[in-house]
């Protein structure tokens, strides 16, 4: 039996942990045994405490608490309490998910103590190194024993980086691993799903029809914090919402609520709620923006996890970045980079809508968890 502790914080961790905890439990269950520690990144119900009650996760064995702070308190803070339970209880790795905070703060962690990083999500690259999660990204990658890839295209990333495998020795000889093992999204899109619609009243509630609006969301510190860009953005979804008469529903970030209803956010926020053709919302559970991907028209957004979603439930996305490390949703012409440019954005808009578009099998075959765990397992043998 091995022991591992998962390293969760931010929302789409917490959401990415639920699908291998799943087959911890339904397949694993003699040879795994898993901890979870919430590093506290992220603390509202409604970014978090939703998803272990829908989801089904376990509680935390730990929780930091650590909250909202600057980059380097709130990272250095995760990583001394990382530290602390590391020292204070034996573990065999520790599974890091994507490109947050939290991400880094377990693998500088870990790799300090000698304990195999096994990083889910490596090779994605934007190249834009003015992104912190760039910046996470690489460190991670860097310090992680087994690279668990969502795509060729992290595979050849991590390769012209010269991290292959066999490209590290770390403790007791053991060598970097690099496994393309699809998606652990796509795991969760597939299993939920089909389940997510089932006693979902949120259409009837938003008063939404299906196929007859634009899902969107924005919470991008270069988005939210940059007033020229958040007043771009939301102009071009309040003219796509008048303009063309489409109803245009946003789960709204926190952060950019914050900042909307800011100095530098000129009474957006305020403009949001009174507009007829936009309903604003906080954030909503998982199987509750599942239901709004999947009758969704056309997704607009500058998120990671919602681009895939997007994608798996065959919704043309428009990206609200200057560049996306999801590069195949664009090769394929099923996403457009629109940045945060009024007139990109209602051209993308218009472009897609009627247009065909496909959407291959790009991201492995819905069980990332069963193959990210058979190599975990494997590998510490
Ligand atoms: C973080 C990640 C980002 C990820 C996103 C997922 C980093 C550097 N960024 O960005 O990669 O895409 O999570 O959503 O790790 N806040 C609340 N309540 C909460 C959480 C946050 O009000 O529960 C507000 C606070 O004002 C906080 C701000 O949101 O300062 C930003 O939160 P933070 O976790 O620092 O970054 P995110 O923008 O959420
Ligand atoms: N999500 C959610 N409720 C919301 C908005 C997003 O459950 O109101 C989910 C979404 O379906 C996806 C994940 O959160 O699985 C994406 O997280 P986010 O956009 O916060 O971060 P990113 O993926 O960009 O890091």
């Amino acid at each position: 039996m091995i022991k591992i502790l998962t390293i969760i914080g931010a929302r789409p961790q917490i959401i990415k942990a639920a699908a291998l905890s799943r087959a911890v439990r339904d397949r694993f269950v003699d040879a795994v045994q898993e901890k979870i520690l919430h590093t506290g990144q992220h603390y509202d119900d409604n970014m978090s405490a939703v998803f272990f009650d829908e989801l089904g996760i376990p509680r935390p064995d730990y929780n930091l608490g650590v909250g909202s702070c600057g980059q380097g308190v709130q990272t250095a803070r995760m990583i001394e309490g990382i530290e602390n339970v590391l020292q204070s209880e034996p573990f065999d790795g520790v599974v890091l998910y994507g490109d947050t905070n939290s991400t880094l703060a377990g693998a500088v962690a870990a790799a300090k103590l000698h304990v195999p990083a096994f990083h889910v999500e490596a090779g994605l690259r934007s190249f834009n190194m003015a992104m912190p999660e760039e910046i996470n990204r690489i460190v991670c990658d860097h310090l992680s024993s087994i690279l668990f890839a969502p795509t060729e295209t992290a595979v050849d990333n991590l390769r012209k980086e010269g991290l292959d495998s066999d490209s590290a020795r770390f403790d007791r000889g053991r060598r970097r691993l690099v496994c393309f093992a699809g998606d652990i999204m796509y795991d969760n899109s597939l299993y939920y799903g089909s389940i997510a619609e089932k006693g979902s009243n949120i259409l009837q509630r938003l008063g939404l029809e299906s196929s007859n609006y634009v899902l969107a969301t924005v919470h991008r510190d270069f988005n939210t914090d940059d007033p020229l860009r958040l007043e771009s953005i939301f102009t071009a979804l309040f003219h796509i919402a008048e303009e063309r008469k489409t109803k245009v529903v946003i789960p709204l970030h926190p952060r950019t609520r914050k900042m909307l209803s800011g100095d530098s956010g000129k009474n957006l926020y305020d403009r949001l709620l009174n507009s007829d053709h936009i309903s604003v919302v906080p954030p909503v559970s998982f199987l509750e923006m599942i239901v709004l991907e999947k009758n969704s028209a056309i997704v607009m957004t500058d998120s990671g996890g919602v681009q895939k979603e997007a994608f798996f439930y065959q919704k043309p996305c428009l990206i609200l970045r200057p560049e996306t490390e999801w590069v195949e949703i664009v090769e394929q012409g099923a996403g457009v980079i629109a940045d945060a440019d009024f007139e990109r954005i209602v051209a993308a808009y218009d472009s897609f809508c009627g247009k065909p578009v496909h959407f291959p099998h790009l991201y492995g075959d819905g069980d990332a968890s069963g193959k990210i765990l058979e190599t975990i397992v494997d590998y510490l043998k």
